[in-house]
């Protein structure tokens, strides 16, 4: 059977948490491919709430392998914590594993993704203060140190010697930091080594394996292709690749085994952090859509900036991904809306744009179209059917349709699993 993947269409935090539960029932497999413990998905069932960062959000299906793909940036610690949260609450975690090439996020990865951002000053990106950039940086720069090198400690001691006197170098006389002990990282080493030994595998084989099984293995994207280190507004992005060429390098699989790529879309726009957001709005509405929708990161509790729906960035996402299917979640929250607004173009200095810029400083100037659309009446909130939507939501969805230039397989109601319309099938 083939893979399907689920990718973030927008800024990251589009509810993919909440589709990856959804759709989990159906595979025998979740696996995450990019990003680290900066995401945040949040799953709610009849088990609970669970906000998951590194744990594949297929976790609360005690079939499905939750498989952790090389293109992961680990931190040993959180791992070890969220599992032993959600074991604690019942859910058997007994079916995870990580890739044996997946990068670590070492002690001095966290301490300097913060003197960097401090470094950046009035241009800091607004990271999430996880270690994440400083990971990736080291895996292009050839010093990282991936999970099966933990596993290897006549070889990992001279390695964390050499990449920590660099680091050390780095934050003490570049930034006027306290040096980290090698004593220190390499102790925390031996404790993950022995933490991190039961799940360490090579984890594209067992993809394929699966695949040439028959069983289903779902992609669970992080962040989204608006936050990817080349698609994305850069240099305000993360330092991975949530789209989906970032699937077939973040797991050693080949782009043919993948039939379906479902990019999941809110209803409006949301960005943490800093960067342009060309549909950003900072009135009423914005407060009360914030205040409705609890927009506050997961990961770092910051109030989320909102923004109406941007048809733009949303046909690039498109464009990049090859969406086959479109899950559009959130729309509840537009529920009570005399009027809602989608952005159909930008201008610049008077000059028509309909095409996302490359240009990080043009997009800062790009102002929204924003075409106004009528209200609904009737609350579509845990509605399960598509005939239950009002007319005018019906006509909302259809038109972020066609700006996106694919179908609503699914659309989400609210936050638990049951609040979902499967408006047509996922898996064919
Ligand atoms: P999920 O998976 C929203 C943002 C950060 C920051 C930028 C770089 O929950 O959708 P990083 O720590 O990755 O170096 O920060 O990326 N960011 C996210 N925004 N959702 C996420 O993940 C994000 N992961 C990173 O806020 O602007
Ligand atoms: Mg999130």
């Amino acid at each position: 059977m083939p893979a399907y993947a689920v990718i973030g269409g927008q800024w990251g935090d589009e509810g993919k948490g909440k589709v990856i539960d959804y759709l989990a029932g159906n595979v025998d497999s979740v696996v995450r491919y990019a990003g680290g413990n900066n995401a945040g998905h949040t799953v709610v069932n009849e088990k609970g709430t669970f906000q998951l960062h590194l744990v594949p959000s297929g976790i609360c299906w005690p079939d499905v392998y939750g498989i952790i793909g090389n293109g992961v940036v680990v931190d040993p610690d959180v791992l070890v914590n969220e599992l032993a949260e959600i074991g604690a609450r019942g859910i058997d975690t007994s079916k995870l594993v990580i890739s044996e090439r997946a990068h670590v996020i070492m002690p001095y990865h966290v301490v300097l993704d913060a003197l960097e951002e401090e470094a950046r000053g009035d241009a800091a990106i607004g990271t999430t203060g996880r270690g994440i950039g400083p990971a990736y940086m080291d895996k292009t720069g050839r010093m990282g140190i991936r999970i099966g090198d933990l596993l290897d400690w006549e070889a990992l001691v001279p390695m964390v010697t050499q990449v920590l006197e660099h680091k050390n170098a780095l934050i003490t006389k570049v930034y006027g930091g306290k040096a980290l002990a090698l004593d220190d990282v390499l102790a925390k080493c031996r404790i993950w080594a022995d933490h991190m030994a039961p799940y360490a595998m090579a984890t594209e084989q067992l993809v394929q394996d699966l695949l040439s099984q028959n069983k289903r293995v779902l992609l669970e994207g992080a962040q989204g292709t608006l936050l990817d280190i080349d698609h994305g507004s850069y240099p305000y992005v993360t330092s991975s690749s949530p789209s989906i060429g970032g699937a077939c390098t973040g797991l050693g699989l080949n782009p043919q085994a993948i039939k379906g790529v479902l990019g999941v879309f809110k209803a409006y726009s949301t960005r943490v952090g800093s960067g342009p957001m060309p549909s950003e709005i900072t009135d009423d509405e914005a407060e009360e859509i914030r205040e409705k929708a609890q927009e506050f990161g997961v990961t770092t509790g910051r109030a989320r900036r909102i923004g109406w729906f941007d048809g733009v960035a949303a046909k690039y996402s498109q464009l990049i991904n090859g969406f086959t299917g479109i899950v559009l979640t959130r729309l509840d929250i537009l529920d009570e809306f005399d009027s809602v607004k989608v952005c159909v173009g930008y201008e610049v200095s008077g000059e028509r744009l309909d095409r996302f810029p490359a240009n990080t400083g043009l997009l800062a100037r790009c102002k929204p179209v924003f075409e106004e659309m009528p209200g609904w009446d009737k609350p579509t909130a845990s509605a399960t059917e598509l005939s239950q939507l009002p007319e005018n939501a019906l006509a909302y969805v259809h038109k972020i349709e066609e700006l996106v230039g694919c179908r609503a397989q699914i659309i989400s109601t609210g936050p638990s699993r049951a609040e979902t319309i499967q408006v047509e099938p996922v898996f064919t």
